[in-house]
């Protein structure tokens, strides 16, 4: 099953709007080939102007979160609604940092994944272990449990359309990168509790990416392994230059 390379910018808490503009106006005049699906997740006041900078180009929009209720009194939180009606089409659910820091739970992940979907939202749903977790062999027990909250009732459709960021909680930020052997080592995990959570067919179809200190000195070495689609990568995404060099290296 051939699955298109999906690279995805999280710019995290960076950026202005107008800094945002002037993003698009140098990635769209080098736009990739269109060989790989390719994303930029900003903050929400970026969304409306990068969706109209770049709608003509092959440079796809994504939230970086939201809530999964349609509307309500949930002060300084965006619905699924809002996000398509400004053109957005991915959405990162469940990131470490929002798990950490905003008390985000495998529950509300699954609510919001659902959400998604029924909004025609693409997610791209984070897992990853931390360092205590890895060095105690527990990387793949926390990993499963987290896949298999996340995907509770999406039918295999939905699945198929799913994405899975596999985040290592230590090599965020870090300079600190999983090697691609262990990268592809989890992953191919992953895509195997995918399987037992609907069937073959879903688990070659789904796309999962690394993420965690991917640059463009290394994101050769993850993206010629078998199970990995792609890279959801914050800081190297920050400038034009080093984007489209993680483009050109997934190539
Ligand atoms: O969501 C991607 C991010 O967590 C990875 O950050 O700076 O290690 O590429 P970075």
């Amino acid at each position: 099953m051939q699955r298109t390379p999906i690279i995805a910018g999280n710019w995290k808490m960076h950026k202005t709007t107008d800094e945002a503009r002037e993003f698009a106006h140098v990635v769209r005049s080098l736009s990739p080939d269109g060989k790989v699906d390719t994303v930029i997740c900003a903050p929400f006041t970026s969304l409306n102007v990068l969706v109209q900078e770049l709608q003509e180009y092959p440079v796809a929009v994504g939230a970086q979160n939201m809530h999964w209720e349609e509307s309500g009194a949930y002060t300084g939180e965006i619905s699924p609604g809002m996000l398509t009606n400004l053109g957005v089409q991915y959405v990162i659910i469940g990131h470490s940092e929002r798990r950490e820091y905003f008390a985000e739970t495998d529950e509300t992940v699954n609510k919001k994944t659902k959400a998604a979907f029924a909004h025609t939202l693409i997610p791209i749903v984070c897992v990853g272990e931390n360092l205590e977790q890895r060095e105690s062999g527990k990387t793949k027990e926390w990993v499963r449990e987290q896949v298999l909250r996340a995907v509770e009732g999406l039918s295999s459709e939905q699945a198929k359309q799913l994405i899975i960021a596999y985040e290592p909680i230590w090599a965020i930020g870090t300079g600190k990168s999983s090697s691609a052997e262990d990268a592809q080592d989890v992953i191919s995990f992953i895509r195997g509790t995918v399987e037992d959570a609907f069937d073959a067919q879903v688990a070659a179809q789904v796309r999962i990416q690394y993420g965690g200190s991917v640059k463009p000195d290394n994101i050769a070495t993850y993206m010629e392994q078998p199970d990995i689609d792609g890279a959801l990568v914050g800081g190297a995404s920050l400038t034009p230059e080093s984007f489209l060099q993680l483009l050109e290296g997934a190539l």
